[in-house]
């Protein structure tokens, strides 16, 4: 299988957690001594033998030249677990083009990448399942981060249809979209004072076991918490409603963040 981002929260757990069923994971991300250090302790913890793909998502040639290696050494592909991504949080004529363009290439065209280097093998296979990871962002917008969910919701267009090209072939796929998780993404953000009395963050560790469950029942879709799920369903009933709720969330966060910038 094959796990990119796998240096950061998500990526790392979910290699653990599939290398722990006994599968040979190939991590992939761009800091090398960070998938050393994971593949190191999958091989004390579960004896299994990480591989190492030191690659950019956002390079078609080396993800070409890391599939073909995973070949090499696997000579198959069952899982593609698309973890890499990047967030900027700001208002957005305070992004800069770059920081836009950024996220649209590693969040969207990197997973578009990524699939198109592992679907001809599974295609091949007649078999194979592929997780997206967006967001909750990806099903609703979010104030500060437009870009990203823009990048966002091009992974959910892209899963969709590719469900249907694919229905048939054997290759199946998924859609994760998780609320805020505990990961280096979101620590500055978790780190502002106050901020864990408003929100409760999921555990990496728990999206790592719903992936696990969302490839071993074939699950097409999954959003967590429940309680972003229900604004998510609301949204597409009465948009305005969901707007009042996420502003009256964002408020509070808002003066959170004042408050700390406010403090000496
Ligand atoms: N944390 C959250 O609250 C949250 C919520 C919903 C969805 N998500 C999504 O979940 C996924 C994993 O996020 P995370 O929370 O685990 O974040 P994280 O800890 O910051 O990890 C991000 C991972 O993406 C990799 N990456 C970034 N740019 C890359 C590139 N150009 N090529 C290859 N790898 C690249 C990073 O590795 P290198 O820097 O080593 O390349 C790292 O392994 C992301 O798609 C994120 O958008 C996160």
């Amino acid at each position: 299988m094959v796990i990119t981002g796998a240096s950061g929260g998500i990526g790392r757990a979910t290699a653990l957690a599939f290398a722990r069923e006994g599968a040979r994971v190939a991590l992939l991300a761009r800091n090398r001594p960070r998938l050393e250090a994971l593949a190191s302790e999958i091989r004390t913890n579960d004896h299994r033998e990480g591989l190492i793909l030191a690659a950019d998502v956002c390079s078609p040639v080396e993800i070409q030249k890391g599939i073909e290696q995973v070949m090499d050494r696997y000579s198959r592909i069952d899982y593609l677990i698309n973890g890499a991504g990047v967030i900027f949080f700001n208002p957005f004529l305070e992004l800069s083009l770059e920081e836009l363009q950024a996220m649209m290439s590693v969040n969207y065209f990197g997973t578009a990448t990524c699939i198109r280097a592992v679907l001809p093998v599974m295609l091949r296979q007649r078999s194979g399942h592929i997780v997206n990871i967006a967001s909750t962002a990806g099903r609703r917008g979010f104030p500060m981060e437009t870009g990203y969910c823009a990048s966002k919701f091009a992974v959910v267009g892209l899963s969709e249809a590719l469900r249907m090209e694919l229905n048939g072939t054997g290759v199946g796929i998924s859609l994760l979209c998780p609320g805020i998780v505990d990961t280096p993404m979101s620590r500055d953000f978790l780190s502002l004072p106050g901020i864990r009395e408003e929100i409760r963050p999921i555990s990496a560790d728990r999206i790592a076991f719903r992936i696990l469950d969302m490839v071993a029942e074939k699950r097409v879709e999954s959003i967590l918490p429940f309680s972003t799920k229900l604004v998510i369903r609301l949204n597409s009933m009465a948009p305005r409603l969901a707007d009042w709720i996420i502003r009256k969330r964002v408020n509070r966060i808002a003066a959170l963040i004042s408050k700390s910038a406010a403090q000496p």
